[in-house]
């Protein structure tokens, strides 16, 4: 079903697809062992433009604990892109000596039109302050085992909500499950793109509220996804220098907030969760990275065709 096609938008699965996909990665969290060599002979190309610690390394542990190998960049300084060679050729090249491509890249669309000249799936590792739909297979996941579903949930989305890439990919996403209501915190000047809040929000008459004081909410949400404001995306210090520390999530704040509060982030963190509340039962961040591995290795399996 899910063979041989491509993951641009989080929503270019249909609901059974991801479904499979997160059936497939419980069953790999269960028994490892078992899937060890479903990748053997087959080769991942990471093409990634842009920094990155855990998508890289997690597609990279991912396609060798399947059996697979692994060629790629991890910057294009060492790469032809340095001479001028576009993505096409470079996608065109890659895709005669590998099997899937994950390719992360600092413009938006750039994995959309390398895929126009693909014969091989193309995975969407972050595009500019666009989408980041493996981030959000991760979040997903991570939701399904801690709260068992994603259906009837208060999502809360606190920080950099214009250049976060992973918040507009997950709002896409939860927006086709049932009852969920997303509360949107952000200073002014960092709020959700416009877009989202119509061609998905308001389209779909999901309910959301946007406001600018995590405090006033927190006591309501049953996850709360926090994101660090992106630095690179800025194009003033200025700007950065007085937005970066607009929400620092410490253990006065989580006092407000339910019992049973999920909080997630999708890494890396600068300043936005106190270092004091990674051991509170709710911090969810640290086991959501390894579901990053596990649903990725799921993903790779199936746009393979070997599962
Ligand atoms: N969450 C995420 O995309 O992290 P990296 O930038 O380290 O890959």
């Amino acid at each position: 079903m899910l063979k041989g096609k491509h993951l641009i938008d989080p929503q270019d699965f249909s609901l059974e697809e991801l479904e499979s996909i997160f059936e497939l990665a419980e069953e790999i969290i269960k028994d490892q062992n078992s899937f060890k060599d479903l990748c053997t002979g087959k080769i991942l190309g990471t093409l990634f433009y842009e920094p990155s610690t855990r998508t890289r390394f997690s597609f990279e542990a991912a396609m060798l604990r399947l059996g697979g190998r692994v060629i790629g960049f991890s910057e294009p300084g060492s790469s032809s892109v340095m001479k001028g060679e576009s993505i096409p050729d470079t996608i065109r090249t890659v895709a005669s000596y590998v099997d899937i491509i994950a390719m992360r890249h600092p413009k938006e669309g750039a994995p959309k039109y390398a895929s126009y000249y693909s014969s091989i799936p193309i995975i969407n590792a972050g595009d500019g302050g666009h989408q980041h739909p493996t981030q959000t297979l991760t979040d997903l996941l991570t939701i399904k085992e801690v709260k068992g579903g994603f259906s009837d949930l208060t999502i809360g989305l606190c920080g950099d909500l214009k250049f976060g890439r992973t918040v507009h990919s997950l709002i896409k996403a939860m927006s086709r499950y049932e009852n969920i209501k997303f509360i949107l915190i952000s200073p002014k000047e960092l709020q959700i793109p416009n877009y989202i809040k119509t061609e998905i929000l308001e389209n779909k008459d999901i309910p959301f509220i946007e406001v600018e004081r995590l405090e006033d909410v927190i006591d309501s949400l049953d996850i709360l996804y926090m994101t660090r404001v992106q630095k690179e995306r800025f194009f003033n210090e200025a700007d950065y220098i007085r937005l970066k520390d607009s929400y620092i999530l410490d253990r006065e704040k989580l006092k407000l907030a339910k019992k049973d509060l999920a909080i997630l982030h999708p890494l890396p963190r600068v300043n936005e969760i106190s270092y004091e509340i990674d051991d509170d039962p709710r911090a969810c961040y640290f086991q959501q990275i390894k579901y990053g591995m596990y649903a990725r290795m799921a993903l790779i399996a199936k746009l393979l065709g070997v599962a």
